[in-house]
């Protein structure tokens, strides 16, 4: 099949016959270039990759993560973080503000047990205040970065909240903290309309994590990381300087969104075909997540209304299964049919 063709006809899987449902199906060279671009795009600018594993959940692919260069690891729960460190995989940023003392206990054992460099981030002073007594009670001294919201409004200050600098005071005066940086997510990004929306959103954000980078330091507070990311943002930037980390996650597998945006080619990017969860005669009977399927964005516009997407072919159904951790199995090549 003609390599047009099969971009317009993605979907229908020759399936092993071996392969037990539902399983997800992952193209191992596509996958490794996806991680080696990413990889040299980061290193061409001179930037840290702390990649995102919300999209894989899979130590084994985090591994190829940080063969390829990667510095460590971004999750955004207590339970992905312990799965990472007690694997043994080096350093761990918890992009999520705790205000558990017991997740943070929890935590804190695991990464002391384990040898791992955790790094968490807070947005509120009774969210320092609990990481440095418990950070003193566990004898541990994790890095710390102040959550910026730079307009997903999930969680985060303002960058011109005054809330910003007495953050960083407290966390510089924290016996047991060492206060790293700022840290944000662009994830509105997911709602832009094509590309150079997309590059400005990138620009928004590196302008005011710069700026008020600049401000702190001219405070006298070392900022020494200013951390950014996500896959459209760091695919479409068209600038770096003043950022010294990016964690995209998406971008090992690929989904609808940075293809909408024509960051990347139609298709020949994606990873992860489908996830296939029923009878064989059916096209697609379950994507695994909505956001993890390479036809469809988190926020795309189609999400969860055009099930109908290629000539002949639909959606059957659309769930979510709980998260895994193993149990990946990667296929040389999932070959594709019309
Ligand atoms: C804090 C944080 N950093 C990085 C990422 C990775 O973004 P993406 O999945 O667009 O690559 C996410 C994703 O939600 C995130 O929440």
């Amino acid at each position: 099949m003609d390599a047009k063709r099969r971009d317009r006809y993605p979907i229908v899987l020759d399936l092993p016959a071996h392969l037990e449902t539902p399983a997800v199906l992952v193209d191992r060279d596509i996958l490794q270039a996806n991680i080696d671009r990413m990889q040299a795009l980061a290193d061409g600018s001179a930037l840290v990759l702390r990649p995102h594993v919300k999209t894989h959940k899979s130590v084994q692919i985090a591994r190829l993560q940080l063969a390829a260069g990667a510095n460590g690891l971004t999750v955004s729960k207590v339970e992905e973080a312990l799965v990472f460190i007690e694997a043994g995989l080096p350093s761990v940023t918890l992009a999520y503000p705790l205000v558990s003392a017991v997740k943070l206990d929890r935590l804190l054992g695991a990464a002391r047990r384990c040898g791992c460099d955790l790094r968490l981030i807070v947005d509120s002073m009774a969210g320092v205040d609990l990481l440095a007594a418990r950070a003193v009670e566990q004898g541990a001294q994790p890095g710390v970065f102040i959550k910026v919201d730079v307009g997903l409004q999930r969680c985060g200050r303002k960058p011109d909240d005054p809330l910003v600098p007495a953050l960083a005071q407290a966390l510089t005066d924290a016996v047991g903290l060492d206060f790293r940086g700022l840290l944000s997510h662009a994830g509105h990004v997911y709602s832009a309309v094509d590309g150079n929306a997309a590059a400005r959103t990138a620009e928004e954000e590196r302008l005011s994590m710069t700026a008020l980078a600049s401000r702190l330091r001219r405070a006298g507070y070392r900022v020494p990381e200013v951390s950014v990311g996500s896959t459209p943002t760091v695919l479409a930037a068209r600038r770096f300087d003043g950022l010294t980390e990016i964690r995209p996650g998406n971008y090992v597998f690929m989904d609808q969104t940075p293809l909408r945006l024509g960051l990347i080619p139609p298709f020949s990017h994606c990873a992860q075909r489908s996830d296939y969860g029923g009878q064989r005669q059916r096209t697609l009977c379950h994507c695994r997540c909505r956001r993890q399927n390479p036809q469809f964005g988190s926020r795309g516009p189609r999400h969860g209304r055009d099930r109908r997407l290629w000539p002949g072919l639909g959606v059957e159904s659309l769930g979510r299964y709980g998260s895994t951790f193993d149990g990946w199995q990667t296929f040389r090549r999932a070959w594709l049919r019309p």
